[in-house]
């Protein structure tokens, strides 16, 4: 059982993506990226029930022992499956199910225990293993591997496309010619702080980090190839909504959207995305770069 106490992850946008995705009692949302639950819970607690997926075993842990009420009274149903498995499972559930689905939320990237915990290597403030697989197994290639197999030009593409980082190519240099192996986060942070200097409130590391994390996870074809599931999975004026974290997430659901308007599959909610207020971002500063999107199916 995990203590209540290490848990601080706060759900991001909760009151838009609830208006957004119009919870109302009796009806299924699915919601791809359960994390802690913050999203899920409150859809339930306006009477609505959830499938949710997350491919981290800690929070599904969390989740069914701290839940284990609703799951019995069949209000939420949890799967530790990536959510590209989505539609497979949903279409594997009761019929009566199937044909209440109005929502599906991806609220994208990691949960605050991920990003603190040494456990998946994601924390740079935490020395562990260079893994950073989120389904450890069932993939096979690690953040230490990933630096083995990329060539220089690779890791800076890498870096500079999944992560925005500017000192891309100073990076990969340092990380390719490092004499010994890189194994562990603690390696690499050092490697980075000897080629890059803290300015401001962003750790050196950050963009590195988030960057391997996104390659070895593959994270933006997740969700390129589950959208169309989920609009498939979808009631007739239905919604997704997705909270982004990251340019590249943002991009594929904006363009997804905007595609799916041309092919009048449904309207494209958002032609801007909506963000965190002030008082959130002062409240929850890791929300400062949501950005939320939403698609009806017609
Ligand atoms: C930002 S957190 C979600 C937090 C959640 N909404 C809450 O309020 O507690 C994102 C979660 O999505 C999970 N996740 C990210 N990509 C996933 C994928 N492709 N399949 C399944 N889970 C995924 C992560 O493990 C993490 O727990």
């Amino acid at each position: 059982m995990i203590p209540n106490s290490i848990i601080k992850h706060q759900p991001v946008m909760l009151a838009t993506a609830l208006t957004q995705l119009q919870v109302k009692p009796g009806v299924w949302y699915i919601d791809a990226t359960l994390g802690y639950a913050g999203h899920t819970l409150a859809m339930i607690e306006a009477g609505a029930s959830v499938i949710g997926f997350d491919w981290d075993q800690t929070a599904v842990d969390h989740v069914t022992q701290t839940h284990p009420d609703l799951i019995a009274q069949n209000r939420l149903l949890v799967f530790h499956e990536a959510y590209s498995q989505m539609e497979t499972i949903v279409r594997s559930l009761d019929q009566n199910i199937q044909d209440r689905i109005v929502g599906v939320l991806f609220d994208l990237g990691t949960s605050v225990p991920q990003l603190t915990s040494s456990q998946h290597g994601l924390s740079f403030s935490a020395d562990g293993p260079l893994d950073m697989r989120m389904s450890p197994k069932k993939q096979g290639v690690t953040a230490a591997d990933l630096l083995i197999f990329m060539s220089q030009k690779e890791l800076t593409q890498v870096l500079r496309d999944f992560g925005g980082e500017t000192d891309a190519v100073k990076l990969a240099r340092a990380i390719k010619t490092s004499p010994e192996p890189i194994k562990t986060t603690g390696q690499l942070v050092a490697i980075i702080e000897r080629v890059k200097h803290r300015t401001g409130k962003l750790h050196p590391a950050t963009k590195v980090f988030q960057a391997l994390r996104i390659a070895v996870n593959s994270e933006l074809d997740h969700l390129s190839s589950t959208l169309p599931q989920a609009l498939s999975l979808l009631d007739s004026g239905g919604r997704i909504v997705t909270i982004a974290f990251h340019e590249g997430e943002d991009r594929i659901a904006k363009h997804t959207f905007r595609d799916w308007e041309h092919q009048k599959l449904g309207i494209n909610i958002s032609k801007h995305p909506l963000t965190p207020s002030l008082t959130e971002i002062a409240l929850n500063p890791r929300s400062h770069s949501a950005k939320l999107r939403t698609f009806e199916k017609l």
